[in-house]
C-alpha cells in the first residue's frame, strides 16, 4: 500500500538515537536544550518550547494567553480535533468559522462573520502548510493562536509561519515534514510567555531536576526542591526524540525539496484536468510546506476506493468539526461542507519514488467522474 502520508529518516537519526542511548540520558537534557536552540535559529524565533506533541502545543499555547473562563475562540472547522479540544480543555468555548475553498485556511472574512461580544481571541491553522494571510486576520485585534502544525517551513516574506501570532505551535509527529518521532513546540512573541510555559510543561512545578542541578553554576543550595506554582500536564519531551529532531533538521531543506518537486508534479499533471481542483499556490513572497496535497473533485467516493484497491491509501483532512460527534451543530459553513464531500489528500512524503507519485496520477487520469 503506498501511504498517503510519512516521514524519512534514517542512518543520520539512527546515528543521533544511538549516541543519545549510549549517554544513557533518555530524559529531556541537552540534548532537548541544543534542538530547542536550534529548530529557534532555523525558523529565526525569539524563543521556543519542546514538548511532547503538537496537540499539547496547542493547550499550551491557548493556557498562555490567560483570557478570561468561558472566552469564546474563533477557529476553523476544517482542522484537526485537538485544536478545539485544546480550547475545550483550558476552559474555554470554540466557535467554528469557515474556510476558503481554495486554500483551506480561515481567512480574516469567515472569522469576522463569526465575532461575537464574548470573542477572545483568534487560532489560525496553515493548511497543509500554505500560509494564511495573516495581516488582516492579525487586524482584527484579537489575540492569535497560529498551529503551524502543516507549516515548519513556512513563511511569509521570508518570517516563519508560526511567529505572528502572539503564541505559535508545530507539530513533530511521525509523518509530520520533520518528525521527532512524535512531538511538539510552542512559541511566543512574548519571551515571558515562553517561560511561563517552561515551568508549566513539568507539572506545573516550574524546573525538572536537570535545570535545577544545572542552574547557578551547580551552586543552588537545595536544587532538589522545587514550588508547585501551578496545575498542568507533564508535557517534557525525551533526548530520545530530541535526537531525532537534531537529525532531522539537518536533512529539512533536503526533505523540503523532495516534498516540493513532487507537489510541483503533482499540480502539473492536474493542473488542466477541468473535474480536478487543484490546491493554491504559494504567493510570492510566501514559501509552501507542502504537507499534503488535496484536491477535490466530483466523485470522491469512487474515487477513494478505486484507489484503495489499486494500493494507494488516500484520506480526507479534515473531517469538518462542526458536522463531528460532540461538535456536530446545526451551523452552515458551506466551504468546508463542499470539502467534506469532494475532498481527498493523496499520497505526498519524502518517501514516495517517482514511479508511485505517477502511479497515482495516472490511476486518477483514468478515471471519469
Ligand atoms: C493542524 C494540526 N494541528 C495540531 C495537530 C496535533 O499535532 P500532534 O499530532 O503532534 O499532537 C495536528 C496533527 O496532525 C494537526 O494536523
Amino acid at each position: 500500500m503506498i501511504p498517503v502520508y510519512g516521514s524519512s529518516v534514517g542512518a543520520d537519526e539512527l546515528r543521533e538515537v544511538q549516541a543519545c542511548l549510549e549517554s544513557q540520558w533518555l530524559g529531556h537534557g541537552t540534548r532537548t536544550k541544543t534542538f530547542e536552540r536550534r529548530f529557534a535559529e532555523r525558523l529565526g524565533l525569539d524563543g521556543f518550547l519542546f514538548v511532547d506533541s503538537g496537540s499539547n502545543a496547542l493547550y499550551m499555547a491557548v493556557e498562555l494567553l490567560a483570557l478570561p473562563p468561558g472566552s469564546e475562540i474563533i477557529l476553523p472547522t476544517f482542522t484537526w480535533v485537538a485544536c478545539a479540544q485544546a480550547v475545550l480543555l483550558a476552559g474555554h468555548r470554540p466557535v467554528f468559522c469557515d474556510v476558503d475553498l481554495d486554500t483551506q485556511n480561515a481567512t480574516a472574512d469567515t472569522i469576522a462573520a463569526q465575532i461575537t461580544p464574548q470573542t477572545k481571541a483568534v487560532m489560525v491553522v496553515h493548511y497543509a502548510g500554505k500560509p494564511v494571510d495573516m495581516s488582516p486576520v492579525l487586524d482584527l485585534g484579537f489575540p492569535v493562536i497560529e498551529d503551524a502544525a502543516h507549516a515548519v517551513d513556512s513563511t511569509i516574506q521570508e518570517r516563519a509561519c508560526g511567529s505572528f501570532g502572539d503564541v505559535g505551535i508545530y507539530s513533530f509527529d511521525p509523518v509530520k515534514n520533520l518528525t521527532t518521532g512524535g512531538g511538539g513546540g510552542v512559541t511566543a512573541r512574548d519571551p515571558a510567555l515562553i517561560d511561563r510555559g517552561r515551568k508549566l510543561r513539568h507539572s506545573g512545578i516550574g524546573k525538572s531536576g536537570f535545570d535545577a542541578a544545572h542552574s547557578e553554576n551547580g551552586k543552588l543550595a537545595r536544587w532538589w526542591e522545587y514550588d508547585i506554582s501551578d496545575v498542568f500536564i507533564r508535557m517534557l519531551p525525551s533526548d530520545i526524540a530530541a535526537a531525532i529532531g537534531l537529525a532531522q533538521l539537518d536533512r529539512l531543506d533536503s526533505l523540503q525539496e523532495r516534498r516540493r518537486t513532487l507537489w510541483k508534479r503533482y499540480q502539473q499533471a492536474f493542473r488542466d484536468v477541468d473535474w480536478i481542483q487543484t490546491p493554491a499556490e504559494p504567493g510570492s513572497k510566501e514559501r509552501h510546506s507542502y504537507f499534503t496535497y488535496f484536491i477535490r473533485v466530483p466523485h470522491r467516493d469512487y474515487l477513494a476506493h478505486l484507489l484503495l484497491d489499486k494500493g494507494i491509501y488516500t484520506k480526507l483532512d479534515f473531517h469538518p468539526l462542526h458536522l463531528n460527534g460532540i461538535y456536530r451543530s446545526d451551523k452552515l459553513l458551506p466551504a468546508a461542507e463542499q470539502l467534506n464531500q469532494t475532498g481527498i489528500n493523496i499520497p505526498l512524503h519524502p518517501r514516495l519514488t517517482d514511479d508511485e507519485a505517477q502511479f497515482v496520477i495516472d490511476t486518477i487520469l483514468a478515471t471519469q467522474p
